[in-house]
């Protein structure tokens, strides 16, 4: 893997693209060369003096030619509220730490994500990580799936990235039946998991969930199940994002695990939920 390097960031566009959710572009050329499906940024803002904690976010999509990554963030408190007032216009001084983390298919999966069936199962803004992990599927010739749950259309901005740019067959629910089925993703994930590969029908090799834990602890239990391997993105509140301050522990089978740096993805059958 990559070594962790602190990049400074060019702000190249940040829109509005659905309900608090934001497309933020920059150009950091060294995180768009070397970022894994799964591993994540730490951004800084150095204008934000009042608040010097870095905040994490995944990269959604990148384009290593351009030297471009692209965030997807929902404004959920100061921090994300903070980077919707940021334009290319005053550029602003980003910076980027990265790559951080152990990717998707770093265990159990990795080998057969490479060639096999794969499920991806998104809650919300956990469309975000699965992103590159699908582009790198279908570029290996894995046979992928996707189940999407949002709480209203208008929240399914990475639908058409999905569908139209990997030409993926995804499913969706939305909590208030604006499109798709009414209500949570959990019924199309456990559908699809008793149905097998949407192309062929055989079971899946491998499911990777990112979402709320209560969605990624269900799809964890339906997996087990059936007898399939699962992954899933452990987005604990991070403070120092080095391993460094406990902030951000998991409680697994063998044990308190830092999400920073021995996750954020983990077998699901390791993690003990809470
Ligand atoms: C590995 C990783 C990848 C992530 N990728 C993305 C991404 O691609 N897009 C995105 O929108 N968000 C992502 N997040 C979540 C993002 O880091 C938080 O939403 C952000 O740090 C909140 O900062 P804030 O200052 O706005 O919120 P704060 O003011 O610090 O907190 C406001 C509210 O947000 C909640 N919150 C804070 N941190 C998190 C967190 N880590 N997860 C869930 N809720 C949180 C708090 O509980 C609180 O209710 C990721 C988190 C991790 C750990
Ligand atoms: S954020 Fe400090 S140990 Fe993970």
């Amino acid at each position: 893997m990559a070594a962790l390097a602190n990049e400074p960031a060019k702000l190249l566009s940040n829109e509005p693209v659905g309900p608090r959710l934001f497309l933020m572009e920059l150009e950091s050329p060294y995180i768009a060369r070397t970022i894994l499906p799964g591993q994540f940024v730490h951004m800084r803002v150095n204008q934000m003096a009042d608040h010097i904690l870095r905040r994490p976010f995944s990269v959604y999509r990148t384009d290593p030619g351009e030297g471009r990554v692209v965030i997807l963030y929902q404004v959920v408190g100061y921090g994300t509220d903070y980077l919707t007032g940021l334009s290319p216009e005053a550029d602003p001084a980003i910076e980027l730490v990265g790559p951080v983390g152990r990717p998707w298919g770093a265990r159990t999966g990795g080998e057969r994500a490479d060639a096999g069936r794969v499920l991806l199962v998104a809650g919300g803004v956990g469309a975000a990580p699965l992103y590159l992990l699908a582009q790198q599927l279908v570029e290996r010739g894995a046979k992928v799936d996707m189940v999407m749950g949002a709480q209203t259309r208008s929240a399914l901005v990475t639908l058409s990235d999905y569908r139209e740019r990997l030409g993926i067959g995804v499913e969706c629910a939305t909590d208030d039946g604006t499109y798709g089925e009414r209500g949570f993703c959990t019924g199309l994930a456990s559908r699809r998991l008793d149905g097998g590969c949407a192309s062929d029908g055989a079971p899946y090799d491998l499911v990777c969930c990112c979402g709320p834990e209560p969605l990624m602890r269900i799809v964890s239990d339906m997996a087990a199940e059936v007898g399939v391997a699962c992954q899933v993105s452990m987005e604990r509140r991070m403070a120092c994002g080095v391993g460094a301050c406990l902030s951000c522990v998991v409680d697994t089978a063998a044990g308190k695990r830092r999400a920073c740096v021995d996750g954020p993805v983990f077998d699901a059958d390791e993690v003990v939920w809470r």
